[in-house]
């Protein structure tokens, strides 16, 4: 239930952020049920919390927005200086771009002409500073008492050994290295390694398929892939290695081989004897790596030279390899991570996301590291051995910044509160989301539950592509309100425009486009710039284009309203319907498919597949079963369909396109919603899948 306690009653909302208009009309703060218009219920961060802040004040926040936007390169500059540089950029190309098709190639740039690299920033800056001796890494395994740690010089000393061995098997600047692992220090450690010698990583998510592996593998090129053989998901043993041999001899079909897998013993859940072998390709890490020096030059790269790359799902089947570079992202990660979660040199930081993701390149790697903080890793699932799982973690290793996803969040919300008062938990300060949009009833049981009241919450909205924060609250700095991103980040300018792409001011919804680069960007996407810039780029004439619909009330504060584009959030995981519909249609009983998003209590969205069958083949739980399983195996068990909907004929206009908006519907069960079908090419099938909706 809700605390109205810890609230301070505001008298003037004059000091709001820019753009935030004036808020008026709000006389008291008042939290929990009694207000019955959500939007307004504004909630403030204790004074105590202000004070201390980084940003403590509205008034502040706008000063430094303010010069953010007006001189970007005085503004990055100064917090670039902060890190090392081998050289330094020049300066009067701090920034340079072009997101404006009409005018050429789309370009974006940061720090050009200077050279620096992550790794030593993250890792031996920390070191010489004199934080050697300061954890940088605590582990928590699967199985509770299964523990580790790393301090800076050590995780140095790893880092090194493995750079050492990658650069001795010829892996150098430039070179792509896959990397398949779950949440072992070894992955960290790994996208490390592979920055301080200029090798861009690519992070496969763990729990992707062969398929969808050997899809990456193909795209592109690794010298190496990095595995483990086993690990236990909860109760569940899965082995990796016999995966990633499988995509191994599926990429080869397609033309690629990789040359060395060097694959983690994980010997408390299986032996090396009991793992499949290659003999020739296949090769232990721990035979080979520990033999190597604790010392390795480091490689300084440009500050546009590529980082990574991480797949993701866009409207196509086909996954983009979205590329990061090592300056901008550097110092974007960095501040937005220090800033958003109010980082204090005590904290101790827990960021539940995949390293597979993006939130785990830039919040549990690298912004974290890059600030010298000290980072939890934690290998296993949220609710294993049960529901109580993070606060234990929580306290013991007295967690005070938390960050993780709104699907968590309602999933241990049905668990019940006792799971959560159990634990003390009073080490937390600052907690975090990031995924989806939290709706209001969920962040009110994060904040007053598991905060207990008095912890802001960073909902940071942000993509894959735009590589760190974009909108979120700065913890002390103005009051939030449950279910809204808030405001922007330093340097970022965030418009809502219309189908037409002009700008609308004020209150309003519509598409979410971002005017100007920031250091953080994607440059492109990985041999494919031109979907790069029809993707982004073309949609919107001059802006960066999200893909997310959002809108801002008359106070200023930003709503993202979800997807508006063939992608959708299931648990946090980003999904493009066209990939579950290629998987489904490559079952040779599916004639054709059609996918798309339906509210779920738990994931968010989950996945509701219309399917038309060959003909004469009659539907059965048995074939359900069968296509689902198509799903697991081609993309992985997280895309796998809630719903299967049989459909004798899909509800098409004349010239054949599926008309996904009357689907949604019927998904949703919004049958008085269908709007107008008259221009399908036969309305009557819409009938006839209303009528099958409970096969
Ligand atoms: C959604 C994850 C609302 C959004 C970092 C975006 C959010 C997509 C939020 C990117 C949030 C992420 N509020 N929506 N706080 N965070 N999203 O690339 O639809 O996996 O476009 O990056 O997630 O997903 P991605």
């Amino acid at each position: 239930g809700g605390t109205p306690d810890k609230l301070r009653h505001v008298e003037s909302m004059s000091e709001l952020p820019s753009g935030a208009g004036t808020i008026s009309g709000i006389s008291a703060v008042v939290l929990g049920e009694s207000l019955a218009d959500e939007e307004h219920d504004l909630i403030f961060p204790s004074a105590e919390f202000s004070a201390s802040a980084l940003v403590s004040s509205p008034k502040q926040y706008k000063e430094m927005y303010e010069r953010s936007i007006k001189d970007p390169a005085g503004f990055w500059s100064e917090i670039a200086d902060a890190f090392y540089w081998k050289e330094k950029w020049n300066p009067s190309e701090v920034c340079s771009e072009n997101l404006d098709v009409s005018k050429g190639p789309v370009h974006i740039s940061w720090f050009k002409g200077g050279k620096t690299n992550i790794c030593y920033n993250a890792v031996d800056r920390n070191v010489e500073a004199g934080s050697g001796d300061k954890i940088a890494m605590y582990w928590e395994g699967n199985e509770p008492g299964q523990d580790g740690k790393l301090t800076y010089s050590e995780l140095l000393e790893k880092v090194c050994q493995l750079a050492n061995y990658l650069k001795s098997v010829g892996v150098g600047k430039g070179d792509a290295v896959i990397i398949y692992l779950p949440m072992l220090l070894e992955l960290p450690i790994a996208m490390l390694a592979c920055a301080r010698i200029g090798a861009v990583h690519s992070v496969v998510f763990a729990g992707f398929s062969a398929d969808s592996l050997a899809q990456r593998i193909v795209d592109c090129k690794p010298k190496l892939v990095l595995t483990c053989n086993a690990v236990k998901r909860g109760p569940k043993p899965i082995l990796l290695k016999d995966i990633v041999d499988a995509a191994l001899v599926e990429s080869e079909k397609n033309g690629f081989s990789v040359g060395i897998c060097l694959t983690y013993e994980n010997q408390s859940v299986m032996k090396r004897q009991d793992t499949k072998w290659q003999v020739g390709r296949d090769v232990w890490w721990q035979d080979v790596v520990t033999n190597f020096p604790t010392k390795c030059d480091v490689e300084w790269v440009d500050a546009e030279d590529p980082l990574f790359l991480l797949y993701t799902s866009g409207s196509t089947g086909k996954p983009k390899g979205v590329m990061h570079t090592s300056g901008g992202y550097m110092v974007y990660t960095a501040t937005t991570f220090k800033y958003a979660f109010d980082y204090k040199p005590t904290d101790i930081y827990w960021c539940t996301a995949d390293c597979g993701w993006i939130t785990g390149h830039s919040y549990v790697t690298y912004g974290p590291l890059l600030n010298g903080a000290a980072v939890l890793v934690f290998e296993g699932t949220p609710n294993y051995p049960d529901a109580g799982r993070c606060w234990d973690i929580v306290d013991k290793y007295k967690v005070s910044i938390f960050y993780t996803a709104p699907t968590l969040v309602r999933s241990l919300m049905r668990d019940g509160d006792e799971y959560v008062t159990r634990y003390s938990r009073k080490s937390l300060r600052v907690l975090g989301s990031v995924g989806e949009p939290i709706n209001p009833s969920a962040w009110r049981w994060f904040y007053n539950v598991v905060g207990d009241s008095k912890c802001p919450i960073s909902d940071t909205w942000w993509q894959t592509e735009t590589g760190g924060f974009m909108m979120t609250p700065l913890p002390g700095a103005w009051p939030q309100k449950p279910g809204s991103a808030t405001f922007p980040f330093f340097g970022v300018q965030p418009v809502i425009v219309d189908e037409k792409g002009q700008e609308i001011e004020g209150e309003c919804s519509g598409y979410l486009c971002i005017k100007k680069s920031w250091p953080g960007a994607f440059r492109t996407l990985y041999g494919d710039h031109d979907r790069y810039e029809t993707t982004y780029f073309k949609p919107f004439a001059g802006y960066y284009f999200t893909g997310d619909g959002c809108s801002r009330d008359k106070d200023g504060y930003h709503w993202l309203t979800g997807r508006v584009d063939d992608v959708i959030n299931v648990s946090g995981h980003r999904i493009g319907t066209a990939e579950v519909e290629s998987a489904l249609v490559s079952h040779p009983q599916c004639a054709e498919a059609a996918v798309v998003g339906v509210e779920h209590e738990v994931k968010g969205q989950g996945i509701y597949a219309f399917v038309t069958l060959v003909d004469g083949v009659p539907y059965s739980e048995e074939l359900r079963k069968s296509l689902i399983a198509k799903v697991r195996t081609q993309i992985g068990a997280f895309a796998a369909p809630d719903r299967i909907h049989w459909a004798p004929g899909l509800p098409k206009t004349r010239s054949g396109k599926i008309m996904r908006r009357i689907l949604r519907k019927i998904a949703a069960k919004q049958l008085d919603e269908l709007g107008d079908i008259s221009t399908l090419a036969d309305p009557g099938v819409v009938d006839q899948l209303i009528a099958l909706k409970d096969c």
